[in-house]
């Protein structure tokens, strides 16, 4: 921290600049938690019983995440992913997808418009969204036995999950991606299995090393499968031959066998891509935040809602307004640091859950 520039005004930019951070950290990926609302429990994410929901009147409305879109585009911004909580909860579901993907770059291009769900309510949105103008799914599947999955997320819908994932096989909408957390003892016998399943659905399975984020604060370094152990796995069914080109993706990806098909590992902890990071997130209330795992927020909602000493007049023009959110979105960069530190001993887990930032 000793080397950390002594004022950062100087990279933050005007509205129509890029949002470049302290390390030149190029910002071009929004994250949108429409929800912190699940179908779900599963237990690395959130509690069985007792959580804190967000108030209802502090969730964003289609409005107000349109304009935060647009003026995240303006600045460069080019994907926009939405996440929850389950995204597919929120009942406008499809306005919101419709307005996010009418949005242009400053050059007039398309947005690139993607969603991570959980599957449930995909079999039968799947068709309205891509129609909306969806571009790319992501769907978690952790196991494919009902007994575990009931056990894992506490309730008893795989079924509709393998619907949903059928649904947008179909659907064309590629890449498909399915995402697994990988656990010791939970679902770490079927590695193999979820990859042949993803294969007969013409989608490319990624592996996610568990992350310090689950609402119950169990996690335990020493317990998570590693990226090399899930290889390891791998590789004695498939010869893994490594994609270059990985850019600023989180997954390292693999083909098997030498064939067109691959493979991904997202190792957020044992090999953090933070380097790479051009992401920012959104959450349903309104916050912004430059990290999973950062301890503070920019609040976008005060700006949008003209709360007094936030951003001055409550009734502030809509320029005036968009030039509020361009500044906090600024200021959000600026502040970024350069990497998560799970491993630090000192690594202080952030308040809030999975459910309530957005994966
Ligand atoms: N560690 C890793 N991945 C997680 N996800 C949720 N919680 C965690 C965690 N603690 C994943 C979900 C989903 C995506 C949004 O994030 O399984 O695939
Ligand atoms: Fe980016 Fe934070 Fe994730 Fe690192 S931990 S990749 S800085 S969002």
């Amino acid at each position: 921290m000793g080397d950390r520039p002594r004022t950062t005004t100087g990279v933050r930019g005007v509205p129509g600049d890029p949002l470049v951070d302290r390390f030149g950290r190029v910002h071009r990926d929004l994250r949108i938690s429409l929800t912190d609302r699940c179908s779900l429990r599963c237990t690395y994410c959130m509690p069985e019983q007792g959580n804190e929901w967000l108030a209802r009147s502090s969730i964003l409305t289609v409005d107000e995440i349109e304009r935060i879109a647009r003026v995240a585009a303006a600045a460069g911004v080019t994907t926009f992913r939405l996440t929850g909580g389950e995204p597919l909860l929120r009942a406008d579901i499809v306005e919101v997808v419709r307005r996010l993907a009418a949005i242009r770059t400053p050059r007039g291009a398309a947005i690139d418009l993607a969603m991570t769900t959980n599957g449930i309510r995909l079999a039968d949105l799947v068709e309205p969204l891509r129609e909306a103008g969806l571009r790319r799914l992501n769907i978690s599947i952790d196991t494919l036995r009902r007994d575990r999955f009931h056990e894992l997320t506490r309730r008893d819908r795989l079924p509709e999950v393998l619907a949903g994932i059928a649904a947008a096989a179909a659907s064309g909408l590629r890449p498909l991606k399915l995402n697994a957390v990988a656990m010791r003892g939970v679902n770490d016998d079927e590695i193999v299995d979820l990859v042949e399943f993803a294969l007969a659905h013409g989608a490319q399975l990624r592996f996610i090393e568990q992350m310090p984020l689950d609402a119950g604060h169990t996690w335990d370094r020493a317990s998570m499968v590693t990226r090399a152990e899930i290889l390891e796995t791998l590789a004695q069914r498939w010869r893994l031959t490594p994609v270059p080109g990985r850019g600023g993706a989180p997954a390292e990806k693999w083909t098997l066998d030498g064939g067109t098909a691959t493979v991904g590992v997202i190792a957020s902890v044992t090999a953090p891509f933070c380097g790479q990071c051009d992401r920012l997130r959104l959450t349903a209330d309104g916050q912004l935040r430059n990290c999973l795992f950062s301890t503070g927020e920019y609040d976008l909602l005060g700006v949008l809602r003209g709360a007094p000493g936030v951003h001055g007049v409550p009734d502030a023009g809509d320029a005036a307004i968009d030039a509020g959110v361009d500044a906090v979105l600024r200021a959000c960069v600026a502040g970024k640091l350069p990497g998560h530190a799970i491993d630090d001993p000192a690594f202080l887990q952030p308040a809030r859950g999975m459910n309530a930032i957005g994966g």
